[in-house]
């Protein structure tokens, strides 16, 4: 946004010098001179670190796996789109990774990872094969009272688990040209600097803060989902998942709960689709080495569109992993357990009110989406004053999170006035990238924007609900 303004400085200097010494001066010194431009922040240096640098190794980048149009992770259907040279499938090219660095039948049908989360001293044998969790709202679900974490099971990173460990962890595990894996051979450990940026960047994406539930909701089917979710007799969700976030409820869980890990059992659950294909797919132990069993609480309000669910990827859809929550592997977990001591009964929601719950999650998935997309949008509108323009990458990824929008709620039977509003701003949208004109273009982001905001409206009562965010002030 820094870097927005100052663009917007530099344009206007060269619209100056060309009113002094005529057009074809402003055209000469657009193209030749790159503008003395400040430093990028360390939010863009670490975007670019994300997207582009593969750290000496296979060719691998974070954005290889934490794709910017797939909600920063990666669905088998994406995968699916990706061609057969993409770095993703290096264990399919090259020979040095062939055995014992992925499972490309299980990359390809489910998404799954190979991780080494329990060190890397027997590879045939000790592995995990998780899902890719999106890196969005980190902001808000990595810090415990235990210290930051990270992960599915909040261990995955080296030494402190923090979000710039992380980051070099990943490089070890993901980035190497051979499973011998020696730093400076086979690829090159982050410097501090790129860590700070990584971090930064990461922490910048997606939601910055918890909702506040209840939300004034229109829909009758998702208002009393969140009903049934914020019910500590009922649904219980909001126990752990606090506001709908990945956050312990401090009048239950304690004062500055944060990021819990709990065994809800996932690991138990009968006829995983990963079991199912007769793969090697080792129990996975979760937290610590040898494990505790247990696995981070991840942030709901990114989810129903982020699937499939759980660290492992066993549950397809969101109503399907609501219904987790009432089958004998749960209720027979130890966190299964620690909720009948805490409330005096198991999780026992019926059809009607599993698919309550996922509406709701599906609502406030929808709503998040739409946040972002204003924001987007805003920093189009924002760039289109600067010598640059928006980026196509700006609009890509606006059009997923919409189209992702509208696919959530009707997915669900769910406001299919709000999911033709949504198809008209993702029209708009790609519109305004198809066209050159920028007065035009301007138009087609406005309106997309009016059409993002008429979505929400039908979805949640009028004010705003997400919290404040830059330059959506007119309502
Ligand atoms: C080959 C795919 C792949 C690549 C490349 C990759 N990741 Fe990941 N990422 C994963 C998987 C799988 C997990 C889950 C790991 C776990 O549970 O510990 C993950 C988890 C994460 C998380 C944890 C998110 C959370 O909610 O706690 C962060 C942060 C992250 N990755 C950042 C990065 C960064 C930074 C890079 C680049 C240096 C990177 N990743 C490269 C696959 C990848
Ligand atoms: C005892 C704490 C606890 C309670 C209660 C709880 N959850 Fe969870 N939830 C978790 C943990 C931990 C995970 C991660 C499990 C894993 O991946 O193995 C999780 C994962 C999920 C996921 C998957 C998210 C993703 O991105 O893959 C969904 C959806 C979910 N929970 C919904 C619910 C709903 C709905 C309820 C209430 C019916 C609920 N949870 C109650 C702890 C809890």
């Amino acid at each position: 946004m820094i870097r927005a303004v100052n663009e917007s400085r530099i344009s206007r200097f060269y619209v100056a010098v060309a009113i002094i010494f005529g057009t074809s001066t402003l055209i000469i010194s657009a193209c030749q001179t790159t503008p003395p431009a400040d430093p990028p922040t360390l939010i863009e240096r670490g975007e670019q670190i994300f997207l582009n640098e593969t750290f000496a190794g296979n060719g691998r980048t974070c954005g290889s796996c934490h794709r910017p149009t797939d909600n920063f992770g990666l669905t088998a259907a994406f995968v699916a789109t990706l061609p057969e040279d993409d770095p993703l499938f290096v264990a399919e090219t090259n020979p040095d990774l062939a055995t014992n660095f992925e499972n490309p039948i299980l990359m390809r049908e489910l998404a799954l990872i190979l991780e080494n989360q329990d060190g890397f001293g027997d590879l045939e044998n000790n592995f995990n094969m998780r899902g890719i969790p999106h890196t969005l709202a980190l902001n808000t679900s990595i810090d415990s009272r235990d210290g930051a974490r990270t992960g599915w099971s909040g261990d995955g990173a080296p030494g402190d688990g923090s979000l710039r460990s992380f980051a070099t962890g990943a490089v070890i595990q993901h980035f190497t040209k051979s499973t011998k894996r020696i730093a400076g051979v086979d690829f090159r450990l982050p410097t501090d600097d790129e860590l700070d940026a990584l971090e930064a960047f990461q922490l910048s994406l997606g939601r910055q803060e918890d909702l506040e539930l209840p939300l004034p909701l229109q829909g009758i089917v998702a208002a009393r989902g969140q009903e049934i979710f914020m019910d500590n007799t009922l649904g219980k969700c909001n126990v752990c998942h606090f506001n709908a976030g990945a956050n312990g409820n401090p009048a239950i869980l304690g004062p500055n709960a944060g990021n819990l890990n709990f065994d809800t059992g996932v690991e138990n659950l009968p006829d995983q689709p990963a079991d199912l294909t007769g793969e090697l797919v080792p129990p996975d132990d979760g937290f610590g080495s040898p494990g505790n069993g247990e696995f981070n609480t991840p942030p709901l309000v990114e989810a129903a569109d982020t699937g499939p669910f759980f660290h492992n990827n066993s549950v397809e859809t969101i109503e399907g992993s609501v219904a987790f929550y009432n089958g004998d592997t749960f209720t027979n977990s130890p966190a299964g357990q620690l909720l009948i001591n805490a409330t005096g009964s198991a999780i026992n929601l019926d059809a009607t009110q599993v698919v309550a719950v996922a509406a709701f999650l599906r609502v406030i998935n929808a709503l998040e989406n739409i946040r972002s997309n204003i924001d987007l949008l805003d920093r189009a509108m924002r760039a289109m004053d600067t010598s640059n323009g928006p980026t196509d990458s700006l609009f890509d990824r606006a059009l997923h999170d919409t189209d992702d929008a509208s696919q959530v709620l009707t997915g669900g039977g769910l406001h299919p006035e709000a999911a033709a509003r949504l198809e008209a701003a993702a029209n708009f949208i790609r519109q305004a990238k198809s066209t050159t004109d920028l007065e035009l273009r301007a138009r087609y982001v406005s309106d997309a924007i009016s059409e993002q905001r008429a979505a929400r409206n039908n979805l949640s009562s009028p004010k705003p609900v997400e919290g404040v965010h830059v330059g959506d002030t007119d309502e």
